[in-house]
């Protein structure tokens, strides 16, 4: 039988190869062309990741794929086409540099555009909406490239935008990935563990970035992951930090990753006043909470001594600490198995823990 492509497919790869040519041959790509010199986009990275450009016109795209015999129906499905009142198909996507997004193939099912202008009051970025070929929750940008550089590099890198992945493959790191904006998902999460254990997570520098941090290292929450954190100063995003400071000194930062648990530790570390007794005692609390999660021995003896160090304590009354936050955490489990044991089959909800604990049902430490 002969192989014939899902025909949404086909439109997409059609309109990626469509804003390519306007981008690159055009007169009117030069705007466009313009912003990509200034935003440092070399022609093989705009090859690399067909990066086009959707002119400012009104269907100029309809016309295209009219004169490929696509029917009426399909594109209306594609989502490239807004209809207007008149019933009319217009372009979704102008004047906007396109990003193809692509599905684990690496065949484009969807775009992102960004405006060009500086105009603040349009969004930065437009999507295409959902069709049956994408699903924002469950695609990551430069997916199926990142895997087949997976085993040259030994990680995946994730990052929060295009433009990050794009300035890390400019420094020869080609296995970065970006969700799509929205914060990640656990589809997203499962995607790339399928792939590779080893995970580093380089999200903006700014708030925003070093708070969804956080939110994704939990949902990473797994016994054989193995995190890296980078944080870049000065509240860059890493595309403004290779652009300041150049590729060798953003490898050099790749490098440096740190652990989850020392990421979050800095973290806590800094809303608290470590010149005050009590604030310390606090943050000996919250950060002993955190180690006796972790059940590597070597690794929770770095952290100890680090923080016996930092905060002028002995290790020794540290490891007392940790010893009794370790057998807390047993006895919680202990009395999750042993609710899970008398409701085998339901959820445990809040009330019914209730019950179990005023009921007879004794514990043991
Ligand atoms: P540049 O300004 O082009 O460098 O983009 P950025 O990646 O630095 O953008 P930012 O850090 O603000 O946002 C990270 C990611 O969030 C982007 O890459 C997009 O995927 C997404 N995003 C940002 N702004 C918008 C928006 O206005 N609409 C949508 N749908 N997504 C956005
Ligand atoms: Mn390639
Ligand atoms: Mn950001
Ligand atoms: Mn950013
Ligand atoms: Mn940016």
């Amino acid at each position: 039988a002969i192989y014939k492509k899902n025909p949404i497919k086909q439109i997409y790869s059609d309109a990626t190869e469509f804003y390519q040519h306007i981008l690159l041959t055009t007169k009117l790509g030069e705007v466009a062309l313009k912003y990509v010199q200034e935003r440092e986009l070399t022609s093989e990275i705009i090859s690399h990741f067909k990066i086009g450009y959707a002119p400012k016109a009104d269907n100029i795209l309809y016309i295209f794929l009219k004169q490929k015999n696509y029917s009426q129906d399909l594109l209306e499905q594609s989502g490239l086409f807004i209809k207007n009142e008149k019933g009319k198909l217009l372009d979704r996507f102008r004047d906007r540099l396109m990003f193809p997004l692509c599905d684990e193939l690496g065949d484009p099912i969807a775009f992102s555009g960004r405006r060009i202008s500086n105009d603040s009051q349009i969004a930065k970025y437009v999507n295409s909406p959902e069709t049956p070929l994408f699903t924002k929750s469950k695609l990551l940008y430069h997916f199926s490239e990142a895997k087949h550089a997976v085993n040259a590099e030994n990680h995946l890198i994730l990052y929060e935008g295009y433009m990050d992945v794009i300035a890390a493959y400019k420094c020869g790191i080609k296995t970065g990935v970006a969700s799509m904006g929205t914060s990640l998902t656990s589809q997203q999460v499962y995607m790339l563990r399928r792939v590779t254990p080893n995970i580093i997570i380089n999200y903006d520098g700014d708030d925003p970035g070093q708070h969804a941090m956080e939110r994704a290292i939990k949902l990473f929450n797994y016994p054989n992951i193995n995190l890296g954190i980078v944080s870049l100063p000065e509240h860059l995003d890493p595309d403004e930090y290779v652009k300041k400071y150049g590729p060798e000194k953003y490898v050099n930062e790749v490098k440096a990753a740190i652990t989850s648990t020392e990421f979050l530790l800095q973290r806590m570390s800094k809303k608290y006043n470590l010149f005050n007794d009590r604030d310390k005692l606090d943050f000996i609390n919250e950060s002993i909470a955190l180690i006796a999660k972790n059940d590597d021995p070597i690794e929770i003896d770095i952290y100890i001594q680090k923080l016996a160090q930092k905060l002028q304590v002995s290790v020794e009354s540290l490891k007392a600490r940790l010893l009794r936050e370790q057998r807390k955490i047993r006895t919680a489990i202990n009395h999750q198995k042993q609710i899970q044991a008398l409701y085998p089959t339901d959820e445990v909800t809040p009330k019914q823990l209730d019950n179990v604990h005023s009921s007879s049902v004794s514990f043991t430490e």
